[in-house]
């Protein structure tokens, strides 16, 4: 059976601190511009614990719940008084974050190759779909797969399960494709194969004797390594 290739959206595929420039224009009004970067780098962390309290807790909402809430708490940690308006306008340009450069071109390269490629998000399949599809990602990938199908966040094994089932492959032909170690070590743990995209050289690996299969710098570099 050919294997098929899974792809972890945010901060693999679409990149999340696309929000950087809108963040320093809405902070720009209280004069704290500067402050961009980190907010960004917090609101993603924040993002990604709220989805793991609410797996562990069996409290499940859509993960733009997860995004909204940690945009707000980010609010207040830092204390950069954003109104309504400009969070909602923020969680706009969230649901329009822009592809890493490199990806459609790897995707379609992949896709000329004949691999198989989908998508494998904690977003829900219609804002998955949606974005993919403004980023002029969509019609590379053959399918979006949810978390929210099985109601249950990455890296719980019942998501990684649920990949293998809509796939219809053996978990030795499933392979996650991903820049977030913890959803790499979640899917070998798991019984898939993974690739983590270092996307810094800096990047640091958790250092539970999980591994990934491969490692490579970014998606062009994994084409060129599967085509
Ligand atoms: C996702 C999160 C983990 O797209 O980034 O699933």
């Amino acid at each position: 059976m050919a294997p098929v290739l899974a792809f972890d959206v945010y901060g693999t595929l679409i990149d999340t601190h696309g929000v950087v420039a809108e963040l320093e224009t809405r902070l720009g009004a209280a004069g704290k511009a500067d402050l961009a970067v980190e907010f960004s780098r917090r609101w993603r962390d924040k993002q990604l614990e709220y989805s793991f309290r609410r797996g562990l807790m069996g409290a499940y909402v859509p993960f733009s719940q997860c995004t909204e809430e940690a945009l707000a708490f980010t609010d207040r940690a830092l204390q950069t008084g954003l109104s309504e308006s400009d969070r909602a306008h923020l969680m706009g340009v969230y649901g329009e974050l822009p592809a890493f450069p490199e990806a459609a071109e790897s995707l379609a390269r992949l896709a000329r190759a004949g691999v198989r490629c989908t998508a494998f998000s904690n977003g829900t399949r219609e804002a998955v779909a949606a974005l993919l599809d403004r980023a002029g990602l969509g019609e590379h990938l053959e399918a979006v797969v949810s978390v929210d199908e099985v109601k249950r966040f990455k890296p719980d094994p019942a998501v990684y399960a649920h990949l293998r089932h809509r796939l219809d492959v053996a978990p030795g032909d499933t392979w996650l494709i991903s820049s977030n170690p913890f959803d790499v070590i979640g899917a070998r743990h798991a019984g898939l194969h993974a690739v983590w995209v270092r996307r810094s050289p800096e990047a640091p690996f958790d250092p539970w004797g999980i591994e990934p299969d491969m490692t490579v710098p970014d998606l062009d570099a994994l084409a060129e390594r599967l085509s």
